[in-house]
């Protein structure tokens, strides 16, 4: 059988190197930076207008404390996440990494260590994915913003951006996400986008690449918000914990245990992955409250996982005030978010329910009118207020159709076979 040819040089086709990821649903995102030391923001260099000047001194004061990188690791674990992605360099332009390109860079200045050695060492350790974000603008670099204004400065920067690429995935062994950021100010041709993934690929033929510099590259990155790309296209949503990506003290609006699973149920709903943020001290450390909610979330996938990592079938489904579904195959699950107590109605389901049970649980009583679904005998209270699955065995063709209406559907077009 003919294979299909690789879009870009690399190991396999791009659906053999998403399949990892299309089944790791959630990940933890790390923004850590010399703005980690200030708590304003990692956008706090160009919201206040800090000189270069004043900024750069932050570079010899970061003292990072030993073993951060294993603690994440360890709390992604718990929390259930199967991959991790670390800004190696945001748009500051300090560098986390060794670099021959510069010295302004971990190694060379106050934290005297490799900090992306230490995390990758950390997230293998834990049997974890490992993600590189790179921000191509550099707000530090001095052909930062002269690249848009003329050539020479333009070659210069594409090469420095370029040449750290080449250096993040040569040095630390197999790579297995490249997450790109803000490709201002050139244009894909300004940054020779295709040459870079295709270096990508070349150094590290199994690595994933996102679409930020101007290229599809293999997922969409919707960000502060959950969207399903159009055919299939594989796709994270990439989201804060409180507001902002880097440590930010006066913003406590953490999301609860509860709006992440929720989020996380929408995300396996729609074929995608969650990228869920934290932004630790300058020191390393998580802020509270987010590992006690990782780990209400790793406690909660512990016992109903498949109904999300595994159930990447989506379906046409209405909204619902109590919760949506997930899917794999003829299982669904119905997430709970709000529970109902001891009945649980479902309208608009055009397939057949066989059967259902609370999901690791006792059956429950089905019934069926057309399209009306109760599933009765559940206990009264829930049990599990977080998110409460019941897994429904269906046959038929798997969608819910409401419409504005209330009747019955009859003599629809999908019941004419109906005997
Ligand atoms: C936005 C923010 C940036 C953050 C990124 C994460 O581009 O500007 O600070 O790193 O989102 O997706």
């Amino acid at each position: 059988m003919p294979t299909k040819k690789p879009s870009l040089p690399g190991e396999g086709t791009q659906q053999q190197r998403l399949e990892w990821f299309r089944q790791a649903r959630f990940g933890m995102f790390i923004h850590w930076g010399l703005y980690s030391q200030l708590g304003r923001h990692e956008w706090v260099m160009n919201r206040e207008r800090i000189p270069v000047s004043e900024y750069e001194p932050l570079a010899d004061t970061w003292k990072p404390a030993r073993g951060c990188a294993r603690k994440w690791a360890k709390l992604a674990k718990e929390a259930g996440q199967r991959y991790m992605v670390l800004t190696t360099k945001h748009h500051e332009g300090f560098c986390l990494f060794n670099s021959e390109l510069t010295d302004y860079c971990a190694t060379k200045r106050g934290p005297g260590r490799d900090l992306v050695a230490e995390y990758v060492e950390a997230a293998r350790a834990e049997g974890l994915r490992v993600g590189f974000y790179y921000s191509l603008a550099d707000w530090r670099h001095p052909d930062g913003v002269a690249c848009a204004r003329g050539e020479k400065a333009r070659r210069r920067f594409v090469d420095y951006i370029h040449g750290q690429i080449r250096e993040l995935l040569t040095n630390y062994g197999t790579i297995d996400i490249l997450w790109y950021d803000l490709s201002w100010p050139l244009d894909a041709e300004g940054w020779e986008s295709v040459k870079m993934n295709e270096m990508a690929l070349s150094l590290q033929p199994g690595i994933i690449i996102n679409n930020r510099n101007q290229l599809p590259g293999d997922f969409g990155t919707p960000e502060g918000h959950i969207a399903p790309e159009a055919g299939g296209r594989m796709w994270e949503a990439c989201m804060t914990f409180n507001d902002a990506w880097g440590y930010t003290p006066i913003d406590t609006n953490y999301k609860s245990a509860w709006n992440v699973i929720s989020m996380l149920r929408q995300c396996a709903a729609g074929g995608g992955n969650l990228l869920l943020n934290i932004g630790p001290t300058a020191e390393g450390a998580v802020p509270a409250p987010c590992p006690r909610i990782l780990r209400q979330v790793g406690a909660w996938l512990g016992q109903y996982g498949p109904s999300v990592y595994e159930a990447a079938d989506s379906m046409p489904q209405e909204w619902s005030i109590l919760g949506a579904f997930t899917r794999k195959g003829d299982t669904l699950y119905f997430h709970c978010n709000r529970y109902p107590g001891d009945e649980l109605a479902i309208g608009g389901l055009v397939c057949d329910v066989k059967s259902a049970r609370l999901m690791g649980g006792p059956k429950l009583k089905v019934s069926q009118v057309r399209d009306r679904v109760v599933v009765s005998g559940l206990p009264a209270q829930a049990p599990d207020p977080l998110d409460t699955v019941i897994e429904l065995r269906v046959s038929g063709d798997v969608r819910q159709v409401l419409g504005a209406g209330c009747e019955l559907l009859k003599g629809d077009p999908w019941r004419k076979t109906e005997k």
